[in-house]
């Protein structure tokens, strides 16, 4: 049985009367470490990220099976282009070769595909392979899968500012722009906060990443590279998440006379 906590839209799994564990709403994952997880088999680079498709095929499909209503998965950051030619090719060739091959699938399983970032910059035919997915997902009720590609936290809230700006009537302010004035014009600003932001690989940065959607996320570093990052290993980590307490800024005391309400 699942339940819906009112004040942050978390869920809580109910196998009994008590809630026994918490379901973040919205999961992003720093899909770090493919490239020193090919090393160390002595593969190319290139061949874990071959390798990190499949891993990230598979934890969308856990996460939809265990009811998780938005994942976002950062695979291309607006950095990542200084990485060396060869690399960037190989990623945008698997990323048409991904959407292409896993879409029906992802249809069939209910995902609604989202790609968030500076698409512009990408070559026509992995746009229009980003558009065929996304027209054939849009629909659908299951989990939303945002990936996130040439995208960077900064460029969202610089985007929705300029966004704003044009919808100013004269371009001048009656009244301070609010943070639900700016939040509105952000990526993905129908879905709720990041909950929990998983980063792979042993770094622990957050590198640009769903900025303002991440204020309040619980933040999880895992030391396994991404390759190694199986359906066990998130079970771990939102296992650590459902015993973390969430304050949002209140007490210790306050969240737990929330609770008993
Ligand atoms: C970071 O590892 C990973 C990336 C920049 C690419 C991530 C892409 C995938 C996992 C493919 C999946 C794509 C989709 C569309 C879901 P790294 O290369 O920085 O690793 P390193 O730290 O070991 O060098």
């Amino acid at each position: 049985m699942r339940r819906v906590c009112p004040r942050r839209l978390c869920i809580y799994i109910m196998t009994s009367e008590e809630p026994t564990s918490l379901l973040p709403s919205h999961i992003a994952i720093i899909m770090d470490g493919n490239g020193r997880w090919a090393q160390a088999q002595g593969k190319k680079r290139v061949q874990g990220h071959k390798v990190g498709m499949e891993r990230a095929r598979d934890i969308v499909a856990h996460c939809g099976k265990l009811g998780v209503q938005t994942l976002t998965l950062f695979a291309f950051s607006s950095e990542n282009w200084s990485r060396p030619e060869e690399e960037v090719g190989f990623l945008m060739n698997l990323f048409v070769t991904g959407l292409t091959r896993e879409s029906k699938t992802l249809h069939k399983n209910n995902v609604q595909l989202r790609v968030i970032g500076d698409v512009s910059r990408f070559d026509k035919k992995l746009q229009a392979a980003i558009s065929k997915a996304e027209d054939l997902t849009r629909n659908n009720k299951g989990i939303v899968l945002q990936i996130a590609a040439n995208y960077g936290g900064k460029w969202d809230i610089i985007q929705a500012v300029n966004k704003l700006i044009s919808k100013i009537p004269n371009k001048s302010l009656a009244e301070p722009v609010t943070e639900q004035m700016l939040e509105s014009e952000l990526v993905g600003s129908d879905l709720p906060h990041v909950d929990l932001m998983i980063r792979t690989g042993g770094e622990k940065r957050i590198s640009n990443f769903l900025l303002w959607q991440c204020a309040y996320s619980e933040l999880y570093f895992s030391e396994k590279l991404w390759p190694e990052f199986n359906e066990t290993a998130l079970d771990a980590a939102l296992s650590e998440y459902s015993n973390r307490q969430r304050r949002f800024g209140q007490t210790s005391e306050q969240v737990m006379a929330e609770q008993t309400k």
